[in-house]
């Protein structure tokens, strides 16, 4: 049973989630009941249409410019092999340092690892096992080290892992190299592994493995998101969370002007200056356009499945990013 408590759930405070027979379920029909019950019915009906003819030519975006899916993945792979290398000054400059206490909220938010036993009840209580976080799309490791940090330094918890899962090898290697020295990669007791991995396929990480499930910025460079979170749903253990933090759409007209303006002239121009890569810097721009709003990506995440805590999302500055979470149920 141990395995079996929502542990990264409870994290969440969602008071519309109470814990029943030791698990999740929905006590007030808050949407995620109505969009998981919704959400299975369509499922079903997934499975049972048959592939359509013209599956071959589907397309997807690659920024502005729409191209089959089957390239997709390749220019993708394309832009983070050209930018890994500067990748975390970028995000700096870019985000004028911001995307840190973005990140750290994150973090913070999800409170990762669990609370030391006191050892007075030691002996009756049995250590739980401990967490497994897969941070999907995990590129250099920055989610990866906040959660190694919390888990460590706030729940003084040393056994939480996390597996930093990414397609592109160039991310994987510039991860590797910032981590090279770290104690959360010793040999001895390393909690922090990379994985070559496709978010749309996690062929190496089994059903119900994984207690949280974080993706930072990644998701919008996906070709088949609703692929991607059906994936989650699977890894993810009952009771656990998926968390996505992402680049979404400023509600504020005056500052959404604002930041278009200096997301479109800027960054682009930054990325030619500093990176060498005007291209790349245009791409991820354009991503974020078209990337889905904050309702619509939430019935995205009840749709694969997941019950859906309150609104569902939290707006950082202003909507310029967001944070959505969902729960797999018990
Ligand atoms: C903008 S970076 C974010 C890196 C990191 N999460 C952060 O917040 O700093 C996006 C990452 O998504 C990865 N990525 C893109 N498509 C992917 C996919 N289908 N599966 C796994 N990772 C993918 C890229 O290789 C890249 O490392």
């Amino acid at each position: 049973m141990a395995t079996l408590i929502p542990r990264a759930a409870k994290r969440l405070k969602m008071s519309h989630v109470a814990t029943s027979a030791g698990g999740l379920v929905a006590s007030r029909p808050f949407s995620a009941g109505w969009h998981h019950q919704q959400q299975q019915q369509q499922q079903q009906q997934k499975q049972a249409s048959p592939p359509s003819a013209d599956e071959g030519a589907k397309t997807t975006h690659f920024g502005f410019e729409t191209v089959p899916e089957s390239m997709k993945e390749g220019r993708v792979a394309g832009v983070f092999s050209s930018v890994a290398s500067s990748y975390d000054t970028m995000n700096d400059l870019m985000s004028l340092g911001i995307h840190r206490l973005w990140k750290d909220h994150f973090v913070r938010s999800l409170n990762p690892g669990s609370p030391r036993i006191p050892s007075s009840s030691s002996t009756t209580t049995p250590e739980p096992e401990p967490w497994h976080i897969l941070d999907i799309a995990g590129g250099t490791g920055d989610i990866a080290l906040r959660l190694l940090d919390h888990a460590t330094l706030i729940n003084h918890d040393t056994r939480a892992r996390v597996t930093v899962a990414d397609i592109n090898p160039a991310m994987l290697s510039a991860g590797r190299a910032r981590f090279a020295t770290s104690p959360y990669t010793s040999a001895s007791n390393p909690r922090l592994t990379f994985v070559e991995a496709n978010a749309e396929k996690l062929h190496s990480i089994p059903d119900a493995s994984v207690d949280l499930y974080t993706v930072a910025f990644g998701i919008r460079n996906f070709t088949d998101k609703a692929r991607a979170l059906r994936e989650a749903h699977r890894v993810l253990k009952p009771g656990g969370v998926f968390a996505c933090l992402e680049f979404s759409k400023v509600s504020n007209p005056l500052l959404d002007a604002a930041y278009k303006r200096w997301s479109f002239a800027a960054i682009p121009l930054i990325g030619q200056l500093v990176a060498g890569d005007r291209h790349s810097y245009q791409y991820l721009v354009e991503s974020i356009e078209r990337f889905p709003s904050q309702p619509e990506f939430r019935d995205m995440i009840a749709e694969a499945g997941f019950l859906i805590p309150g609104e569902g999302w939290e707006d950082l500055t202003g909507g310029i990013a967001a944070i959505h979470k969902g729960v797999k149920p018990v």
